[in-house]
């Protein structure tokens, strides 16, 4: 059954003086229950806006300019404020890339996991601090009595994304959103944080959007991936083909930078992002295409289906090449 469905979904954000960026343009996908969908691409693709506005939780700048987004049956763009904020705490949990940042620094962690219980759930504080401290266990924290007494500062970031995500699975959300979730942890601990977002996963049943700038985490991680480009999704295709297989210039890139450390040897492969204040008429991949054809400039490509996979790219198609 599907859970989520975006149909042409188009962000911008205005930037003054009548300019918008444009974010986000004609970006559709489904996401099935109980599946984990990776949304990669390098930074400033879409994909944070993409996933912010499933949850209609983009800053006051963006305006969601078309498009639709149905969440278990539920036109997103229709909901009164108060249903959006019932599906916000109870449906659809999210996990930021600034774990501390999305804590009140002034309150303890197990009060903050205990307070989302007392509000959406009508526990009482006696049980809802029991239930915070089982979500603590759940979430794999060794000492939950401790950590439940700790304040933000306190907490390694590691520790910090682990409070985060049971704040987020609290209410037994149907979709978990997690952007780029490990970005900023030690290497071994991302792997932790990762595993316990699938393990979670597979244990509340959960379906998962995993947003990353790192197409080498999804691997083992994600059943199927989109891939994002200036705002555009450029290829879509199950896990196994992104890394088989891939479909799309752009695809291929970001395969040959995985497992390079550092952001030289990336720039190195990847060059730059069109300007999306005046996006290119033609494929916004173009200036950094090794494969691109005269009419790549001037017309913009449609998305074909190739063997099970979506591609945006006139390499593909009834019209390819011509
Ligand atoms: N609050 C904002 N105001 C103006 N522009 C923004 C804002 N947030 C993101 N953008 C722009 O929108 C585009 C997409 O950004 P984003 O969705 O954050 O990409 P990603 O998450 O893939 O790095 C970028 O050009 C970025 O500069
Ligand atoms: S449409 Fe043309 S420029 Fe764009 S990715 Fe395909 S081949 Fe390259
Ligand atoms: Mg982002």
């Amino acid at each position: 059954m599907v859970v989520l469905s975006v149909e042409n979904l188009k962000v911008r954000y205005r930037v003054g003086h009548g300019a918008f960026i444009h974010a986000v343009e004609d970006v559709s996908f489904k996401v099935d229950e109980g599946e984990t969908v990776a949304i990669v691409g390098e930074s400033g693709s879409g994909k944070s806006t993409t996933a912010l506005a499933i949850p209609r939780l983009l800053p006051p700048s963006a305006t969601i300019a078309g498009g639709r987004i149905i969440f278990k049956g539920k036109d997103i763009m229709a909901l009164s404020k108060s249903a959006l904020n019932k599906i916000r705490g109870k449906e659809i949990g999210f996990v930021f890339q600034e774990p501390v940042s999305y804590l009140n620094p002034l309150i303890k962690v197990g009060e903050q996991i205990a307070e989302v219980l007392i509000l959406h759930d009508g526990l009482d504080k006696k049980d809802a601090k029991l239930r915070a401290l089982k979500l603590l266990e759940q979430v794999k924290v060794s000492d939950p009595h401790r950590v439940f007494n700790n304040y933000p500062h306190q907490l390694s970031g590691g520790m910090a994304q682990r409070v985060n995500i049971a704040i987020a699975i609290a209410l037994n959300p149907s979709l978990l959103i997690a952007d780029e979730p490990t970005s900023n942890l030690d290497v071994t601990v991302q792997a932790q944080i990762l595993n316990l977002i699938l393990s979670l996963k597979k244990e509340l049943g959960m379906a998962v959007i995993l947003v990353t700038h790192d197409l080498g985490v999804v691997s083992g991680v994600a059943d199927r991936v989109l891939v994002m480009y200036a705002g555009k999704l450029v290829e879509e295709a199950p896990v196994k083909n992104i890394f088989d297989s891939p479909l799309h210039p752009y695809t291929k890139l970001l395969l040959k930078a995985v497992g390079r450390q550092t952001e030289v040897d990336r720039d190195e492969i990847r060059g730059s992002m069109p300007n999306l204040v005046t996006p290119p008429p033609g494929c916004r991949f173009l200036s950094r295409c090794p494969m691109r054809m005269d009419h790549c400039s001037e017309e913009v490509p449609e998305i074909s289906l190739e063997r099970g996979v979506r591609v945006l790219c006139w390499l593909y198609g009834d019209r390819r090449g011509s």
